[in-house]
């Protein structure tokens, strides 16, 4: 047990996807596991573990942010073990070419601000994907026929963001979307030598306004589990 999360040694899969919402969570392992059980609910942040095609996978709430994030991949990471975290999350378009339902695959994310800038401080350092996990999810997502987009996002601290510019300057320079979780997690896999990557669907568009229909969430949601879990055993 640590802080956080309720498992017991053993409880937690070296694979971990990472959905922000814990109801999330409880269906992608209930729909894409074999023998899903609850192993974490501290918080009401449910964590699931079971086997994909054989191979251990647990799949856990990371909540929204950074900070939250934060929390559950370093103990994650440091006291359970997980060698393999992808998030799986929405999106929202900064660019035209980037619609509705594309997934993006975050191979670089851009901060303002991380829970690792008192470690980095005057350092840019450059958040990225692990290269292996993001070839393999890019070849089984072309391989479904999806959309996708390879590239750099935005990981932002604010939802409700005040500051028109700052998508300007973002877009400017060829982000393809916003989110507020990619960077850290990129961090700490960095930190602590595991794989790290960000699978997005686009469910909202800067520049058209746009919106995912409610209707069609769950089966973006459900192409990112696969997505996710192609990538981390091909
Ligand atoms: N996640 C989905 N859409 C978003 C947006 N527009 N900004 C930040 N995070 C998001």
């Amino acid at each position: 047990m640590t802080v956080h999360i309720g498992a017991k040694a053993g409880d937690i899969a070296p694979t971990v996807l990472l959905p922000g919402d814990p109801y999330r969570a409880r269906w992608a392992a209930e729909t894409f596991l074999e023998n899903p059980r609850l192993v974490n609910e501290v918080r009401g942040m449910l964590g699931y573990t079971g086997t994909w095609q054989g191979h251990p996978v647990t799949i856990h709430g990371s909540g929204m942010g950074m900070p939250s994030i934060s929390i559950y991949a370093n103990e994650l990471i440091r006291d359970y073990g997980a060698q393999t975290l992808i998030r799986v999350g929405s999106a929202g378009a900064m660019q035209e070419r980037v619609k509705i339902r594309d997934v993006v695959l975050a191979q670089t994310a851009t901060t303002l601000s991380t829970p690792s800038r008192g470690i980095f401080r005057e350092i840019n350092f450059a958040p990225s994907a692990d290269f292996g996990l993001l070839a393999a999810a890019h070849r089984v997502a072309t391989a479904k026929g999806i959309a996708t987009h390879v590239g750099n996002i935005y990981s932002s601290d604010v939802f409700y963001d005040e500051r028109p510019d700052l998508n300007e300057i973002m877009a400017r320079h060829g982000v393809l979307c916003v989110e507020m979780e990619a960077a850290e997690l990129y961090n700490l896999c960095a930190r602590h030598g595991v794989r790290g990557l960000a699978v997005l669907t686009i469910s909202d568009h800067l520049i058209t306004h746009e919106a995912l229909p409610a209707s069609d969430r769950q089966s973006s949601f459900g192409e990112m589990i696969e997505i996710a879990l192609g990538a981390a055993f091909s």
